[in-house]
């Protein structure tokens, strides 16, 4: 018999991560509206700001993301010393999982969470256990019903992917206070600039140890090419994760660029208001031609069909016309497209397609 390499346990049970479309065969035109980018792209000073590291390409980053993490610590209100940056909010839930899951353990995820929680999971040789959503919103008693003594971590994204709702303020906090302190609790606020009022969860992280939140460059910054994310949690926790993080991780370039981007407050706030004026606009009109659609609180419209059969004639119809949105089935979401917000003229090409698809004009 021969030997053979060994994958570690867990592996082979990761279905593939499947992104985004970006490219219609023999179109040049296309409206990409299948990834949550920000259609306004990065502030004009984090372009500038990676422009101007050409010149460093030869030197290695700093290891300690000093200037980063101050620049997100004075614009959050955040001590820079419970703040560790990443390669992507990915890199960070991947420090996450590694440093508080293994085979033998449980993570909890939701039934339509972001598809990169059981990945994790399986990634450290833990078995995700998805629990049920009320009416597409994170159900907490649900997640609380489900912790046993093998339970060592809970994702969830808030506002969520692909379903843009958010779960109460009383029941995350309900959810906080419930878990065992054994239990890591994750708060992914990929979207939480676009969520009113909401800080992404600070004050439960200041509240419980065993709470972490993560944020992203990659949303409100337009900056998901350029792949930095960054998490905040107690000084214990951030220690365990820096020991897992590979000391160069972040580029130059990565660096000066998100600085510049998250210092660049006033653009960021544009943005916001933009998506929310649009967001508003794009769901009122899919709601009036008979499309359901729940609150959004995020940079995106998860829009509700008849069918599945309905879900993707629109599904066609939107690439006739040259324009990509995410369809959902993998996410148990069959009868649903997510649509990214664009800006104001990507919304009403997407209300003009829709419109001539359900008859209405
Ligand atoms: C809920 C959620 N979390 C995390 C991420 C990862 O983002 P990134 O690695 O670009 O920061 C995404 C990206 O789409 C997301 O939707």
């Amino acid at each position: 018999m021969t030997d053979t390499i060994r994958v570690q346990p867990g592996i082979m049970d990761i279905a593939l991560y499947v992104s985004g479309e970006s490219t219609l065969k023999g179109r040049d035109d296309v409206l990409k509206l299948s990834s949550n980018e920000n259609p306004y792209g990065p502030s004009p000073r984090a372009m500038a700001a990676f422009a101007a590291a050409a010149g460093q390409l030869h030197r290695y980053p700093a290891t300690d993301h000093a200037g980063l993490r101050a620049a997100i610590g004075a614009v959050h209100g955040l001590d820079p010393d419970r703040i560790i940056c990443g390669v992507g909010s990915d890199e960070v839930l991947q420090f996450i999982a590694q440093a508080f899951a293994g085979p033998g353990d449980e993570a909890i995820t939701t039934e339509h969470g972001f598809s990169m929680y059981p990945i994790l999971a399986h990634a450290v040789g833990a078995t995700p256990v998805e629990v049920p959503e009320r009416a597409r919103v994170v159900d907490v008693d649900a997640i609380l019903a489900a912790v046993t003594d093998r339970t060592r971590l809970v994702f969830i994204a808030n506002p969520a992917n692909p379903t843009g709702t958010m779960i109460p303020d009383a029941d995350l906090r309900r959810l906080a206070q419930g878990l065992p302190g054994t239990v890591v609790l994750v708060l992914d606020g990929a979207y939480a600039e676009f969520a009113a009022g909401y800080d992404g969860g600070v004050s439960l992280v200041d509240a419980h140890p065993n709470v972490i939140m993560t944020r992203t460059f990659s949303k409100i910054h337009g900056l998901g090419g350029l792949r930095i994310g960054w998490g905040y949690a107690q000084r214990s926790v951030i220690d365990v994760l820096n020991r897992i993080r590979q000391p160069f991780n972040l580029s130059n370039a990565q660096l000066d660029a998100a600085e510049a981007a998250m210092r660049d407050v006033a653009y960021t706030r544009h943005c916001a208001t933009e998506n929310a004026r649009w967001r508003d606009w794009l769901r009122a009109a899919l709601v009036q031609m008979g499309i359901g659609c729940d609150e959004s609180h995020a940079n995106f419209i998860l829009a509700r069909f008849a069918s599945p059969e309905e879900a993707d004639g629109a599904d066609a119809a939107l690439r006739a016309d040259g324009i990509l949105v995410r369809k959902v089935a993998g996410y148990k979401l069959p009868d649903c497209l997510r649509i990214t917000v664009g800006d104001e003229a990507a919304c009403r090409r997407i209300v003009g397609v829709l419109a001539a698809f359900k008859g209405v004009r």
